[in-house]
């Protein structure tokens, strides 16, 4: 068997694509989906956080007496008495677990670095017995002045570049663009600002950790990687990783927040050492704004040289944000500016400061949603500037190559977009002047802006069992964040495996699976879609191995490269009536089931070779080869109240290119829910940080805004069909990501056209529009 192609579709059974229902939507909301918070395990106990009120400072003193007093408290843990750790980055030898992102770990000093910061953790027989326990602990600081943001006059501001930890982007430079710059006629330079946001997912984060032994460890978790999780833990605990198992099937959303294991979930993991009991620990609303991270408030400078026909000639960035006392986490805004569009000139410069902040992590399309906010409202002026219509000026400077490296796309459809999209919306109709159409007392605005995320570097495992009877039981240990992962992983197993939908049990969220990557950057739909179809190759080439060597079969002393499989069937290529179905074979050699596993691997397309052969670890991948990304457009029409300075979006278009798309209702959801997403960045979403207390003051749903269903209007998406050869077997992109990036650009954009007014700062409130 070889040159196993899904696109022409040897096995296919034709469920890739279709709009299938989530197979898991009836145990949702029949409420029979377990969530990491609802396993009731035998003498299951509630933990609460108490957590500090001050921003800097030590704890003075710690009076537990009253809440250790109060019925059914089973214990109050502070940094006295919270079992330790092997292994924290808090003590001179220490470090940070991989996945764990805090260089600082609570509950294990007097030390007080931010609000928020758990200084205690009280468990009790209820939930709200420890609710209220916690209440009564008494908590002395000395406190100190702390620095808010990178605002603050105190707060030092540093270049990342001097600490070279490999995960702070850096300085990126290519050609002279200061040079390019001075000679370019036509120069523009704008700052833009961003407010903090928060991923503020329905669920919040959740942990329920079970000591099945002295050294053997269950956790419940509601994460997007369970085997991130895993590695973390067991560093900081000391264990040898098959020791600690995390399950986490289902997630209500994460965008992040949930891509590494916050302090809470080792915390939760050393309660329940503490009592000998499994501990349950829900993250309060407000507690979600400081104990997961954030998107963190930064500001970026754009300068922009172009020739006067709209040709750029160079782009400077500048992005200077808050990072936490211990971090250096910084959105990598300038990737998306460097490869955007053709330009020989380029230049991008990060700075931080130092606050008494937590970490701040990766926010959905980290660093593309922000930088795209630059470079798409800039572009925008440049149009307006020039006279050039911002599709125009947009293929103009179109980039046929990757211009941050010089290599080739291994497929970009954006011209597809652009046009698909113009068309749905109605483009053409759109008056080029800025503040001339009017609907009634409302300013009508269009706008547009480009979007555009990488494929990720990825591989994950996957195992296949397929059974004589006609079913198979198909696992991978990723995680499904509620966008679909167990539906499209049953369509993709359905049609390797040539078996109706309803013949797969797909089952994910568990170390004790084959290792899958977290769900994030948007790789999960590429890289364990592409593990899935590699195992199913598996088990064909096994199956056609059995085949050939039995005398009763067809296939006997067939070639096996001459064997292929089709629709569940092993046939000759070249005479398909010949040979028999894998029940069939299975049954008479009297083989119950059969097992499968394979590899999905980023640049490992069907074009590449790799994709062929499973077993051949000599193939070279083809990453080197190709700039992988894929691409989209955003259109936007906005009505401005002149007098109220409200805006709302009245129609959205968005067309994606993303390669293949694995289930078109799945697919056209998550752009829906990005693109409100990226609509809550541009209008509402501000977390704010108070400059005296650098403590937040809007720290729950009701304060801090997200759009609601009568904000957001009917929306458009369509996706342009794109076959890549090169990216994974599946010849899937992913579309977690891309769905915002440029949302908020297109926004402001419309913004600009109704009114004539250019918004810089997000979130674009009323006041900025008076
Ligand atoms: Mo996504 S922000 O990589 O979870």
């Amino acid at each position: 068997m070889n040159e196993p192609n899904f696109f022409e579709s040897p096995g296919a059974g034709g469920s890739v694509g279709q709009p299938l229902d989530r197979v898991d939507g009836h145990d949702k909301v029949t409420g029979k989906a377990r969530y990491s918070a609802e396993f009731p395990l035998p003498g299951l106990t509630y933990g609460v956080l108490r957590t500090s009120e001050i921003a800097k400072g030590k704890i003075t003193s710690i009076d537990t007496t009253a809440a250790t007093k109060e019925p059914g408290v089973i214990a109050v843990l502070t940094h006295l008495n919270l079992p330790k750790l092997a292994q924290t980055p808090n003590t001179p030898e220490g470090k940070k677990a991989i996945g764990a992102p805090m260089g600082f770990l609570p509950l294990t000093s007097d030390e007080i670095h931010y609000a928020g910061q758990p200084v205690a953790l009280i468990v009790a027989d209820t939930f709200e017995r420890a609710t209220h326990a916690a209440s009564l602990v008494r908590v002395q600081y000395q406190a100190a002045q702390p620095i808010a943001s990178f605002l603050d006059a105190k707060a030092e501001i540093f270049d990342p570049l001097k600490v070279q930890d490999g995960k702070t982007p850096g300085h990126t430079r290519r050609g002279d663009p200061q040079a390019a710059l001075a000679a370019s006629a036509v120069k523009l330079k704008a700052t833009y600002n961003h407010a903090i946001n928060h991923h503020n997912p329905m669920e919040p984060g959740a942990t329920t950790a079970h000591w099945e032994a002295a050294d053997r460890l269950t956790v419940y978790e509601s994460t997007q990687g369970v085997t991130r999780t895993q590695t973390a833990l067991s560093q900081m605990l000391g264990l040898p990783r098959e020791q600690v198992r995390v399950v986490t099937k289902y997630i209500g959303g994460g965008f992040g927040c949930k891509g590494s294991c916050w302090p809470h979930t080792p915390l939760t993991v050393q309660a329940a050492k503490a009592v000998g009991r499994p501990v349950k620990l829900v993250l309060t609303r407000p507690q979600m704004f400081t104990s997961m991270g954030h998107r963190e408030d930064q500001t970026q400078t754009l300068t922009l040289g172009a020739t006067k026909e709209g040709k750029l000639t160079a782009l400077i960035h500048e992005k200077t944000s808050t990072t936490s006392p211990w971090d250096n986490y910084a959105e990598p805004n300038s990737r998306i500016i460097n490869l955007l569009y053709e330009c020989p000139n380029f230049e991008a410069k990060y700075e931080l400061a130092r606050a008494n902040v937590m970490t701040s992590t990766f926010t959905r399309a980290p660093g593309e949603a922000p930088g795209s906010f630059a470079i798409e409202c800039l572009m925008d002026d440049l149009a307006y500037q020039l006279g050039i219509d911002p599709i125009q000026l947009r293929l103009l400077n179109y980039a046929e190559k990757d211009p941050s490296t010089g290599k080739p796309w291994s497929s970009k459809s954006l011209k597809q977009c652009y046009a698909r999209g113009a068309e749905l919306f109605g483009w053409s109709k759109r008056n080029p002047k800025n503040g001339l159409t009017r609907d009634g007392r409302h300013l009508v605005g269009l706008g547009m802006a480009t979007a555009s995320y990488p494929v990720h570097n990825s591989q994950g495992t996957a195992r296949v069992r397929l059974y004589a009877d006609g079913h198979a039981v198909v696992q991978s240990g990723a995680t499904d964040l509620g966008t679909g992962t167990y539906t499209v992983m049953t369509q993709v197993a359905a049609d390797s495996l040539g078996l109706p939908v309803d013949k797969i049990r797909f089952e994910l969220g568990d170390t004790r699976l084959p290792t899958a990557p977290n769900s994030g950057g948007s790789v999960a739909a590429g890289t364990v879609s592409s593990s899935i179809y590699m195992a199913a190759q598996d088990v064909w080439q096994k199956l056609t191995k059995l085949a050939i060597q039995d005398k009763r079969s067809p296939l006997f002393r067939a070639k096996p490269e001459d064997v292929i499989n089709e629709k569940g069937r092993l046939v000759l290529r070249k005479d398909k009536a010949k040979g028999e179905d894998f029940a069939v074979l299975m049954k008479r050699i009297e083989l119950t089931d059969i097992e499968g596993t394979g590899n999905g691997k980023y640049g490992a397309g069907y074009e590449s070779g790799m994709a062929a052969s499973p077993a051949d670890s000599g193939h070279k991948d083809d990453t080197a080869g190709h700039s992988m990304h894929s691409f989209g457009a955003h259109f936007c029409e906005v009505r401005v109240d002149p007098e109220l300075g409200t805006v709302r979006v009245s129609r959205w278009v968005s067309v994606h290119a993303a390669g293949r798309i694995l289930n078109a209702k799945t697919a056209r959801s998550q752009i829906i829910g990005g693109s409100i997403f990226g609509i809550g960045n541009a209008l509402m979403e501000a977390t704010h940080r108070d400059d005296t207390f650098a403590r937040y003051t809007n720290a729950t749903l009701a304060d801090y805004h997200i759009p609601v269903n009568a904000d957001i209007p009917e929306m458009t998406v369509e996706f342009i069909e794109e076959h890549d050869p090169y990216i994974n077997a599946m010849g899937v992109k992913g579309i977690g990501e891309i769905s915002m990036v440029g949302v908020a650009a297109a926004v402001a954009n419309a913004v600009f056209h109704a009114t004539g007014k250019r918004v810089r700062d997000l979130p674009i409130t009323p006041d900025k529009i008076l």
